[in-house]
């Protein structure tokens, strides 16, 4: 959702606010915007719209975004706005200057009690250019700068948060003093960046990570006063907090293209690489490590039941999760999606294991279960890819998936990491349990280091789904089917379908069809059935044969031993074979190659689907 960057120190301040911004365009949002102090001016240009009308906009103002002219900005703050209180227009993108110019202020988050304060700063004379929520914690801040005798802005900062109900990430930059940036937190990433004679703000690292690698994750309530040479990191009440420097280990290659003509595209040819190095280094001599989270027998059996959370994409990694810990296990186990989960009434104490499975590590809906799960007395396991995000950080323990920065909106890697954390806690899990003989435990780890080779050898063949997709891109409705742990993947992969081409498209268990689904096949109609598993092929045969004979054209995607299986499909992908618990990782990706031809035949913008943001952090 939102993005926040800031800059101090003596490199171009737009060139760096724009660049950061575009980084960030990834999380999705509606309009974007930049405020710096420039011979001592505060300036202030925003726009409705992308980065690119906004850098449009800079330089017909007259700036430069050049790094050999001598910067004469003294600090610098920049937004991508997600909208949420007012439409997206030019008034209600950030930044928001204070009714008598004495600031700017980018905010993530929501302020809750916007209102009430609307109505006391009203009483107080001030007047409102916006609709937003934002632009009240730009007034609250001068009003109490205002009333602060020694001018302090950090002061006024601090007077004003007491005043905020609600979440946020606030960056204030304030014309009396043009050489420091204020930033607050409470419930919204920010990250702190250190350089030498610089320093970064931003909503994550990978806005920053081509100029340094030193962060600090700021956390929830901390206030961050920084100038080019210092840092400071207080408590509310100006008491200094101790901090931790971490070095960040992603590359800046990383968040480039790279080549490919999509971010999507780039991630899912990193699919064998990322599930290596999630994988191969947590097994070592014929056992399975989870780093920090030691499993024994008597944790084991101290555990009753496993309790799953996740949305969207790591929701059905979960349900696959599930599948795993119940068949090799034989513990009972929940997959809830997050956002209905605060909403029940979970069996759930101190004997249960909650995993909770997040890319970013930022989904509120996810943050809110994982703490109803705690509350309630559970232990938490997070599967996170992003290092030091707020889930990642709150959960008992972490298990980090090294997908890398995931750029495009639409999952892919990270899904693929996930299920290899998942694979290596079932397998972990049931063997301490003694219900998996070290035999079939060290069979099942090879199992899991050659589905790289595999997952290469469908990507080389990934114009056979190109050929595919660029004759059906025109269909209206797609139907995913499958039974068991294919069903799983035809959530995921309906999933992806819809988000990037915006065709309708529905999973559904292949048995379920004939309860109802099957009155929307008609001729036209594109059914989509992966089959990996040994004993649901006459049943899925079955299902086929319904579809195609209402008009449907079916693409199946089978293992090689099924070769000589008759299917009625019109068209067949073949992936490697592999034990068949194992078959949904290599499932995914032809369908993942499938959604992404599909949106880029139809045209659409694959990497940055229309209303869909990378990180939700809203409810
Ligand atoms: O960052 P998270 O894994 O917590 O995000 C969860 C979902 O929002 C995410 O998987 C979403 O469904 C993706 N756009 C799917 O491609």
């Amino acid at each position: 959702m939102c993005g926040i960057v800031g800059y101090i120190g003596p490199r171009n301040t737009l060139g760096i606010l724009l660049n950061g911004l575009s980084t960030l365009e990834y999380r999705g949002y509606d309009s974007a915007g930049v405020s710096f102090i420039q011979d001592g001016r505060l300036e202030l240009i925003k726009k409705k719209g992308y980065v690119k009308e906004l850098r449009e906009a800079v330089a017909q103002a007259g700036f430069t975004l050049d790094d050999r002219h001598t910067n004469r900005i003294s600090a610098g703050i920049g937004h991508t706005r997600w909208a949420t209180h007012g439409a997206p227009s030019d008034e209600n993108s950030h930044p928001h200057m204070s009714m008598n110019g004495k600031l700017c202020v980018v905010h993530n988050g929501i302020i809750e009690n916007y209102a009430e304060l609307r109505r006391f700063l009203k009483k107080k004379g001030y007047v409102f250019a916006s609709e937003t929520d934002t632009e009240v914690a730009a007034q609250l801040i001068e009003y109490y700068y205002g009333l602060n005798d020694n001018k302090d802005i950090n002061a006024a900062v601090r007077r004003a948060l007491k005043d905020i109900v609600g979440s946020y990430a606030l960056c204030v930059l304030c014309v009396d003093e043009p050489d420091r940036l204020i930033c607050a937190k409470k419930d919204n990433p920010i990250v702190l960046g250190i350089g030498k004679g610089e320093n970064f703000i931003a909503s994550d690292v990978t806005a920053m990570i081509e100029y340094t690698k030193d962060v600090v994750f700021l956390e929830d309530n901390w206030i961050l006063t920084m100038t080019k040479d210092s840092v400071e990191i207080t408590d509310v009440y100006g008491d200094p907090v101790e901090y931790k420097v971490e070095a960040v280990v992603w590359d800046a290659d990383s968040v480039q293209k790279g080549g490919y003509a999509h971010f999507m595209m780039k991630e899912m040819h990193e699919e064998p690489k990322i599930f290596e190095a999630t994988v191969e280094p947590r097994i070592k001599d014929g056992d399975i490590y989870l780093e920090h989270f030691p499993v024994d027998e008597e944790y084991m059996k101290g555990i009753h039941n496993i309790n799953i959370i996740a949305c969207g994409t790591a929701f059905h990694a979960g349900c696959v999760g599930k599948y795993l810990i119940e068949k090799l296990c034989r513990i009972p186990v929940v997959c809830t999606v997050a956002s209905e989960f605060i909403y029940s009434d979970p069996i759930i104490d101190e004997h249960t294991l909650t995993l909770v499975i997040s890319q970013s590590g930022e989904t509120l809906d996810t943050r809110n279960a994982m703490k109803k799960a705690k509350e309630l007395g559970s232990g938490t396991l997070a599967i996170v890819n992003v290092i030091g995000s707020t889930i990642a950080r709150e959960a008992d323990n972490v298990l980090y998936t090294a997908a890398g920065p995931e750029i495009s909106v639409a999952s892919t890697k990270a899904y693929v990491a996930q299920l290899g954390c998942l694979y290596l806690i079932a397998l972990k899990f049931a063997h301490v349990l003694g219900k998996l003989d070290k035999e079939k435990y060290e069979y099942y780890q090879n199992e899991l280091l050659q589905i790289p080779d595999k997952l290469e050898q469908i990507l080389r063949k990934q114009t056979d789904i190109q050929r595919f997709a660029s004759t059906h891109f025109n269909v209206e409705s797609t139907f995913f089917i499958g039974r068991g742990l294919d069903y799983f993947l035809s959530m995921e992969t309906s999933l992806k379908l819809k988000e990037i081409s915006y065709i309708h498209s529905e999973a559904y268990a292949g048995g379920e069809l004939k309860h109802g689904t099957i009155a929307l096949i008609e001729d036209g109609t594109l059914v989509v059935c992966p089959i990996t598993q040994d004993d649901l092929v006459s049943k899925m045969e079955s299902n086929i044969k319904e579809v195609a004979t209402r008009g449907a054209t079916v693409l199946a995607i089978v293992p090689e031993r099924f070769r000589d299986i008759k299917f009625s499909c019109d068209v067949r992908f073949t992936i490697p074979d592999c034990d068949e618990l194992m078959a949904p990782i290599l499932g995914v990706l032809p369908c993942q190659i499938f959604a992404y031809y599909m949106a880029v035949y139809k045209g659409c913008d694959v990497d940055k689907p229309r209303n869909l943001a990378k990180s939700v952090t809203v409810e």
